[in-house]
């Protein structure tokens, strides 16, 4: 059962933790140019983070922490090797490496973000050429963007996750940039498909679904990164939740705010006393396991996104339960060392990898804070 939501609304204290971030992310900066953090080691090992070649479905959470930085502060600094990512993903891109359904999140942060920051036409025209390449891993027959493998091989079945949701506001963006009415054509019927598919009847939901490429029949629900095909894992329910509102945002459609809400409450439901999920929902206080800090860092976010779009006593309580979960982040699972880059300890990739940061929870723990500063959607 979680603890009542009461945090009070403590701009002073988000600043300082912001402030807290920009040092660890000076210190880093000349560390992540072409090669970027991931997952850490783990607490016996320092939990600090390995650079990693720009192939991973993370490499661009450090250049968007960067340029959240730069937005925040003003401070030219944080965009002193924005070239070289550029470079890296210009570079990625080109040679195919690495691709999948996750090119929203590699080229949200670090092309449209840097776009919507300076201008930079290369950056615009970078993103758009990912937005372009994810378009074809659309299913037409089955309305559905494949997440993994290669598109047309073959294979009897493919998947669908629910972490591609966060992967359509590229397509949304590239859309309302090009004038190109297929973009955001493609990111709707997939948002339909999901909420007809890996979001389930009482709003909790599947991590994957497998597809038939062929008929584009919709087969079943499993999991990848959850305890069992039938449980919820909680990472999956807050991109589910974030993913909804930030389609909500750009299309008004009532089904997408009405799955963000309902997995919103399965969320808070599922909560336990600290406020930090379990990494699945099949664990509870009575049934413990490892908490997953950047399911909560996800859904805080989405817990934002909601709130600026309904406004009114809903709006409030949204709020207070975000403040309410950072305030168990910075309190309990922070890590106050200026030289080790991740923010959040105990967070989960793989259950069987066992606790460490991660970088797309310190980016979005990083988000929820200047969200509850200015209430902006920023790169999305
Ligand atoms: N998108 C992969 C994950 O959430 O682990």
């Amino acid at each position: 059962m979680s603890a009542p939501f009461n945090a009070p609304h403590d701009a002073a204290l988000y600043r300082m933790i912001c402030t807290e971030i920009e040092e660890k992310l000076r210190r880093a900066a000349d560390t992540y140019i072409d090669h970027f953090p991931h997952v850490s080691t783990l607490p016996a090992e320092g939990l600090r983070y390995p650079a990693e070649e720009n192939k991973i479905w993370t490499c661009s959470f450090f250049p968007g922490m960067m340029h959240l930085a730069y937005r925040r502060t003003g401070d030219a600094f944080f965009l002193k090797h924005s070239r070289e990512y550029l470079a890296s993903f210009q570079h990625r891109l080109d040679t195919r490496t690495g691709i999948s359904h996750d090119l929203g999140f590699l080229y949200t942060l670090s092309s449209v973000a840097l776009y919507k920051l300076t201008g930079d036409k290369r950056a615009r025209d970078l993103a758009l050429a990912a937005a372009g390449v994810l378009t074809g891993r659309y299913n037409e027959k089955g309305r559905y963007i494949q997440c993994w493998g290669e598109v047309g091989k073959g294979n009897p079945y493919v998947k669908i996750i629910v972490d591609t949701m966060l992967n359509l506001p590229l397509l949304f963006w590239a859309g309302e940039e090009s004038g190109d009415p297929r973009y955001a054509e493609i990111a709707r019927a997939h948002a339909f498909t999901a909420s007809e598919t890996l979001v389930r009847k009482d709003y909790s939901s599947f991590h994957s679904y497998l597809m038939d490429p062929v008929t584009g029949r919709a087969i079943e629900g499993r999991t990848h990164q959850g305890f069992h095909d039938d449980t919820t894992w909680a990472r999956g329910q807050a991109w589910v939740v974030t993913g909804y509102a930030l389609a909500y945002a750009y299309t008004k459609e009532p089904r997408f705010l009405e799955v963000s809400r309902k997995a919103a409450e399965v969320f808070i439901d599922n909560l336990p006393a600290d406020n930090v999920p379990y990494w699945d929902f099949s664990f509870s206080d009575r049934v413990p396991d490892l908490r997953d800090t950047s399911a909560a860092s996800i859904f805080t976010c989405g817990l934002l996104e909601l709130a600026c779009q309904i406004g009114g006593e809903e709006a409030e309580r949204y709020r207070a339960v975000a403040r309410t979960v950072v305030r168990s982040l910075y309190d309990h699972y922070f890590l106050h060392d200026p030289d080790r880059l991740g923010l959040l300890t105990d967070a989960i990739y793989h259950r069987v990898h066992g606790p460490t940061c991660v970088i797309w929870g310190d980016y979005f723990f990083y988000e929820t804070l200047m969200r509850l500063l200015e209430n902006g959607r920023y790169f999305w």
